[in-house]
């Protein structure tokens, strides 16, 4: 079905397979990414594969005085949103975090805040609008702090929290609030990373995530069995957790 799309962060391994789909059926998308030949390549190739217009704005999402400006030339291009997903983020140096407090607000800065300024805005658009839906890729690492990751685990454990409270305020709108879980996929986040059985390819997590907004599902754990996982993980005593080296 044709749609129009807002992508934050368009040139992720992740945004551009969803965009690949909104795109094969004839959407109307309008992309951001701060890396302006990227961005220039994907929307290329999105054009090519079928995609009514394609618009883009590149733009560091660091900028967060600049977010007003996305909410308002994505509406002046598409003519309503009926879909927005927000898919930056950065893998933090854990063991930089550690020793450098500007390293660590800085990651929670990208990966939380940035994209919490930019949900504020979206959910009034889409609160006025009475229709639509925001899907907001968080992870897995925001159920439960561990030694390796848990900057990141904060920033998107904390998003996760955001977005649940949106869900409820935003239902009453008629708009669907999406917050997407991935395990681990093979991305250039995760370039350097030792690959195993769990790992899923951005494509599979891509089509989870359109069929999770069709269906206007409120969370989505791709791959599926991540759920089960995470439920195990949740359940380990703090106690026992606590001298675990995860
Ligand atoms: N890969 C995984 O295993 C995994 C698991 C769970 C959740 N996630 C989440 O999935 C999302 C997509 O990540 P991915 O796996 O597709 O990795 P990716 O291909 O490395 O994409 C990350 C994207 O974020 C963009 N970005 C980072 N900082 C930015 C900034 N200040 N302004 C604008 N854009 C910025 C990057 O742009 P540049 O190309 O310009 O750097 C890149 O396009 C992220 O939110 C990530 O946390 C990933």
């Amino acid at each position: 079905m044709m749609s129009r799309v807002l992508i934050i962060g368009a040139t992720s391994a992740i945004a551009q397979e969803v965009a690949k789909i909104y795109a094969a059926s004839g959407s109307k998308l309008f992309l951001i990414a701060r890396n302006s030949r990227k961005l220039e390549q994907v929307a290329q190739d999105l054009s090519v594969r079928g995609a009514d217009s394609v618009e883009m704005l590149p733009l560091d999402l660091a900028d967060i005085e600049r977010h007003e400006e996305i909410v308002a030339t994505t509406d002046k291009f598409l003519g309503g949103i009926d879909i927005a997903l927000i898919a930056h983020g950065t893998l933090p140096d854990q063991e930089a975090c550690v020793t450098s407090v500007n390293d660590t607000l800085r990651e929670l800065q990208i990966n939380l805040l940035s994209t919490i300024s930019l949900l504020t805005l979206l959910a009034n658009y889409f609160e006025k609008q009475g229709s639509g839906c925001i899907a907001v890729i968080s992870s897995v690492a925001g159920e439960r702090g561990r030694q390796s990751n848990y900057v990141y685990g904060a920033a998107k454990g904390g998003l996760s929290i955001f977005l649940q409270g949106l869900r409820n305020r935003l239902c009453k709108a008629g708009v669907c609030v999406l917050t997407i879980k991935p395990g681990f996929v093979i991305t250039p986040m995760t370039a350097d990373f030792k690959k195993g059985f769990l790992w899923a390819q951005p494509r599979q997590v891509g089509e989870a995530i359109v069929t999770a907004i069709q269906k206007r599902k409120n969370v989505v754990y791709v791959p599926w069995f991540w759920r089960w996982i995470m439920l195990i993980i949740r359940n380990i005593p703090e106690n026992i957790f606590k001298r675990m080296s995860l």
